[in-house]
């Protein structure tokens, strides 16, 4: 492959191949901004157009490039190389704990994905593309919120040297930006590795049937039919990180209080929660987006059984009824964080203190930190 070779995902949708000349980061693009989120457009990645999808001859998983050699260390402090990944096929990504639109998703599908990969014999290794903010600690916290369970995932801090690095041996890009909703644009793929550290496919993470393609093309690596591996943990709330994005009330509503509450949605219809809701909003999330959200819930459906479903709708109605007789929600609206003037939910699960008789909120751990080393420097009047 020549040196600035074009990434190519070995088997595409059968459809033209000019028609498929597009970037995953600009699919997801395409759906942002269909929604409104212009800003993805005014910063999207030179990057995107440098995937190409092209089909593989049948059976066959191409050999893509060799990563060259990198070191660094996971969220657990242990050491992490081409070296020691050695001997078992792993799933990269590159992602940061911060953003609130393409990274959630991408995180939602890397743990279906190790949900359909239960008891198989690879890894998981998310570097991170913000160096400045996502430290060892930071980046521990988000694999506990995400699937605290998983022991076979990495997540990597990297710093100033190591990023670009990264970036080149992957043959991606991540760039800042001047937004601060999306202050780091980069890509939006999944990256097969062989136990050789060949790269060997490359995924849409949008894209449900090249998801479909990366679960089998990573059981055949590890040379294990799907279906025979071990059992996934039980499917509930906690175990599909749902809370990675609804504990975060500007990435998604909160999962309480549910039954019986009245939502408007985008398209400006009223309708009532009953288990049917539910049960479409895990199957079917766009077809019914509440009003003042991205639609980035993914879907369930190839991840759980109906007998999973089932429970798991259960458990939604519970936890709703049981948080509405133990303590009324507060009224939740929109105000100003005093450090960067961005309009926030009052929710009780965003970053917020109690200062002089008022409640602060703030759009992250870091406005909120900025405050509290020098509350004087922030007036409260906006809120
Ligand atoms: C990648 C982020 C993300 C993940 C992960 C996610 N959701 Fe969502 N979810 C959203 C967003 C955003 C909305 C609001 C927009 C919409 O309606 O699609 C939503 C909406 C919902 C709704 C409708 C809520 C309402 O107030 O009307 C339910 C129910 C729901 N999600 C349940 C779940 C459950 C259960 C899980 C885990 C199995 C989950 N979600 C995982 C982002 C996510």
């Amino acid at each position: 492959m020549p040196d600035d070779a074009e990434i190519t995902q070995h088997d595409g949708p059968r459809l033209p191949k000019r028609l498929l000349r597009v970037g995953a980061t600009i699919s997801v693009l395409a759906a942002l901004t269909a929604l409104g989120a212009r800003a993805w457009v005014r910063h999207r990645s030179p990057s995107a157009e440098r995937y190409a999808y092209e089909p593989s001859p049948a059976g066959e998983l191409p050999q893509l490039w060799s990563l060259p050699g990198f070191s660094t260390v996971d969220h657990r402090g242990a050491e992490l190389s081409r070296e020691s990944l050695r001997g078992r096929p792993f799933i990269a990504s590159f992602i940061f704990t911060q953003c609130t639109n393409v990274c959630p998703a991408m995180t939602s599908r890397l743990v279906q994905i190790q949900r359909r990969l239960a008891g198989q014999d690879l890894r998981f290794v998310s570097f991170s593309v913000d160096p400045a903010h996502d430290s060892s600690q930071v980046l521990a916290e988000y694999a506990r919120s995400w699937n605290a369970e998983e022991t076979r995932w990495s997540l990597v801090a990297t710093d100033e040297q190591r990023l670009p690095e990264l970036l080149a041996a992957f043959r991606v890009t991540a760039e800042p930006t001047a937004d601060p909703d999306n202050p780091i644009v980069h890509s939006s793929v999944f990256f097969l590795v062989d136990a050789e550290g060949q790269v060997r496919g490359v995924y849409a993470s949008e894209d449900r049937l090249a998801i479909d393609r990366l679960v089998e093309d990573a059981a055949r690596l590890v040379g294990d039919e799907l279906g025979g591996a071990a059992e996934p943990p039980a499917a509930t709330i906690a175990s599909l990180g749902c809370a990675g994005c609804h504990d975060h009330s500007r990435i998604a509503p909160p999962l309480l209080d549910l039954q019986g509450a009245q939502r408007t949605l985008a398209d400006g219809s009223r309708t009532t929660i009953d288990d049917a809701y539910l049960r479409r909003a895990l199957l079917e999330p766009g077809r019914e987006i509440v009003e003042g959200y991205f639609p980035l819930m993914p879907s369930y459906r190839e991840t759980l059984t109906d007998a999973e479903l089932d429970a798991l709708v259960q458990e939604l109605g519970e936890r709703s009824r049981g948080a509405a007789v133990a303590e009324p929600q507060p009224k939740i609206e929109l105000v100003t964080d005093p450090v960067c003037h961005m309009r926030v939910r009052s929710d009780p699960s965003a970053p917020h203190i109690s200062h002089e008789g008022h409640e602060v909120f703030f759009c992250s751990e870091m406005c909120k930190e900025q405050f509290l080393a020098a509350p004087e420097r922030f007036p409260l009047e906006a809120q």
